[in-house]
């Protein structure tokens, strides 16, 4: 949520910003910004409501002799989408400028006290107090370091910035509190920015600040410390993918582009885990807790959007073969209704980024309350990752994508290599561990057969595209992946969609199925294949329109529906990552149809780093 570039060094700085902004652009896409400090040490601003291309339209490249500065992409939080609500932010003598990402919670208060002594306010935002601050403090300081310690020692709330300043020319200032910022250490120039992914073209050498650490920077030199004036240590560390996977590499859109990759990224999460012959898993991870584990009378997860909808297939999952009980929680809800949670209880926090605020603050609580926090997380040395004491890594590679898609799927590999090592700790028999990891193994070639049939998708795709409303239905291992379904037609396409278990249907939203209201229902063959086509039947006889996502060979269910999509069949735990495949793609082709921004649909952000 909103995307933070900075640089330093020898090279004009315009075009590695907006570059960069444009690598971010999938954090938050409804604003865009920079400042400059240029050769005669004057400090230049250009910003504008809109996308990072029409930023880049704005200025004159050739015109700005510039080797630092500060950008940003923004997903308002306070204030509007305009111009005037764009970051950078001035302080109120226009030498300073910041760019923000967080909420400061007490900005109300500051700006009151401000405005008693003379300061003046652009915009409705909350970055703003932060900056006029700044420049307050630093009219008695004559010291731009302590002026920012100084301001975010006053400040409640998130922040990730980046300052520079016409007084100290040569020099940009950052420092987080649970929004990340990464320092990227080159060769006499650095680059900051909030996500690792504005940074890899330049260098793989990194540091992620901790929170309430700054760094300050200039062109030869970096050292940190807390915002409270002590000296830290951070550590370099290297980023661990390549280029060419935060790139499209030919498709149109990143979300399909994640799509097709779901073979290599579902198969990147069981690599070297799975112990086929023993019917066993490895996960170095979760080592030091092993006794712990193995004790756990009570297993919490908490999440946010697609990775809650994960974790509730982890629930069945993990009752099914580890027989300890499971409770799914959002993590918006968990921290602000004081849940139960006893001594040998584990929660798990699911995350692609890492960095979602409601997820970071759910394991706050939990660890405040005495548990032990575990994450399952996409983004290496991200925040989550770093907040829990041990965890797995999904491995599934950059998802740029705003709609969530390859980690999804490697959740539920995830979550399945964790629910047989939790089984075989208990009561789960080599047989049936090795039946299971066979399984697991046949998955990447079943869904490389489901992507072939895309053409039939996208055919069903356009059939439906003008539909106002969208049901979808599944049981059991399905009923999840029904409100995945229903959740990526959102997110992407804009259409209204609600996902229910089956048999739910009857108790309400029988009533809106007509002629025009297609049902997607999962029916796979399973033990309660029957009970689903009796649902079936139930849509029918209203005259609902029928799309099934079925097992090959079903010709019964061809019979009795408009539409179907085959998938292979697997074990009943491993269908959610089978049948998710075609709704992922029906969404898709239906957003396309619709000629939706799909990488970037409106008011969502890929990573929402405020509660
Ligand atoms: C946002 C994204 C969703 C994502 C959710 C949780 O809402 O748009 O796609 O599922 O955050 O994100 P996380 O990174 O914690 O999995």
């Amino acid at each position: 949520m909103c995307g933070i570039v900075a640089y330093i060094g020898n090279k004009k700085s315009s075009h590695i910003l907006i570059n960069g902004l444009q690598r971010l652009e999938y954090r938050g896409y409804d604003s865009a910004g920079l400042a400059f400090i240029s050769e005669d040490s004057k400090l230049q601003v250009f910003k504008n409501q809109g996308k990072v291309k029409d930023l880049d339209r704005l200025i004159d490249h050739k015109k700005i002799n510039s080797h630092i500065g500060i950008a940003h992409t923004r997903w308002a939080t306070h204030g509007v989408p305009n111009n005037t609500n764009a970051h950078p932010h001035y302080d109120n003598s226009k030498n300073i400028a910041l760019v923000h990402n967080g909420i400061i919670e007490n900005y109300t208060v500051l700006r009151t006290k401000l405005i008693e002594k003379g300061y003046t306010f652009e915009s409705q935002t909350d970055t703003e107090v932060l900056a006029v601050l700044i420049g307050a403090i630093y009219e008695q300081t004559k010291d731009l370091e302590s002026a920012v310690r100084n301001a975010l020692i006053q400040v409640e709330g998130t922040f990730g910035i980046a300052v520079v300043s016409s007084y100290e020319p040569d020099k940009i200032i950052t420092a987080r509190r649970g929004s990340p910022m990464v320092l990227g250490i080159g060769e006499n120039e650095f680059i900051l920015a909030s996500d690792a992914s504005a940074i890899i073209q330049h260098t793989r050498q990194v540091i992620y600040l901790d929170d309430n650490e700054m760094a300050i920077i200039t062109k030869n030199h970096y050292f940190t410390k807390t915002i409270y004036n002590v000296d830290t240590n951070s550590e370099i560390q290297e980023i661990l993918y390549n280029l060419d996977q935060i790139e499209k590499g030919g498709f149109d859109y990143f979300m399909l582009k994640e799509i097709h990759e779901q073979p290599i990224s579902f198969e990147n999460t069981f690599r070297g885990r799975l112990l086929v012959d023993e019917g066993n898993v490895k996960l170095g991870g979760l080592r030091n807790i092993e006794d712990k584990l193995r004790n756990a009378e009570k297993i919490i997860i908490t999440a946010c959007g697609t990775s809650w909808n994960a974790a509730l297939v982890a629930e069945y999952l993990i009752e099914n073969l580890a027989r300890i009980p499971v409770e799914v929680e959002y993590a918006s809800e968990f921290r602000y209704r004081n849940p139960v949670i006893n001594q040998n209880d584990i929660v798990f926090a699911i995350s692609q980024s890492g960095e979602t605020a409601d997820t970071l603050a759910a394991i706050k609580e939990a660890k405040q309350k005495g548990a032990l926090c575990c994450g399952i997380v996409n983004a290496v040395g991200s925040s989550i990752a770093r907040e829990t004491e041990a965890g797995i890594y999904i491995h599934a590679g950059p998802e740029i994508g705003v709609a969530s898609t390859k980690a999804f799927t490697s959740q539920l590999c995830a979550f399945t290599l964790l629910s047989l090592y939790l089984g075989r700790m208990r009561n789960l028999s080599s047989t049936e561990g090795m039946n299971i990891a066979k399984a697991i193994t046949q998955i990447p070639s079943q869904i490389e057969e489901i992507l072939q049939n895309s053409e039939q998708i996208k055919k069903i795709a356009v059939k439906y595209s003008k539909s106002k409303n969208y049901i979808y239905l599944g049981r059991g291992y399905n009923y999840p992946v029904a409100l995945e379904g229903a959740l990526k037609l959102k997110e992407i396409s804009y259409i209204h969609a609600e996902g229910y278990p089956s048999a739910e249907m009857k108790h309400g939203p029988i009533a809106l199925i007509d002629e025009n209201m297609p049902v997607v229902f999962i029916a796979t063959r399973d033990e309660i294949y029957d009970k689903v086509k009796s649902n079936i039947q139930e849509v029918l006889a209203r005259k609902g329109k029928i799309i099934a996502i079925a097992n090959y060979g079903d010709t019964e269910l061809a019979e009795l529906t408009d539409d179907i999509i085959y998938i292979p069949k697997t074990l009943p735990m491993l269908t959610p990552v089978l049948s998710v495949i075609p709704l992922q793609l029906l969404a898709y082709y239906t957003a396309l149809e619709l000629g939706r921004d799909v990488d970037r649909p409106r008011n969502l952000a890929k990573s929402v780093t405020v509660e």
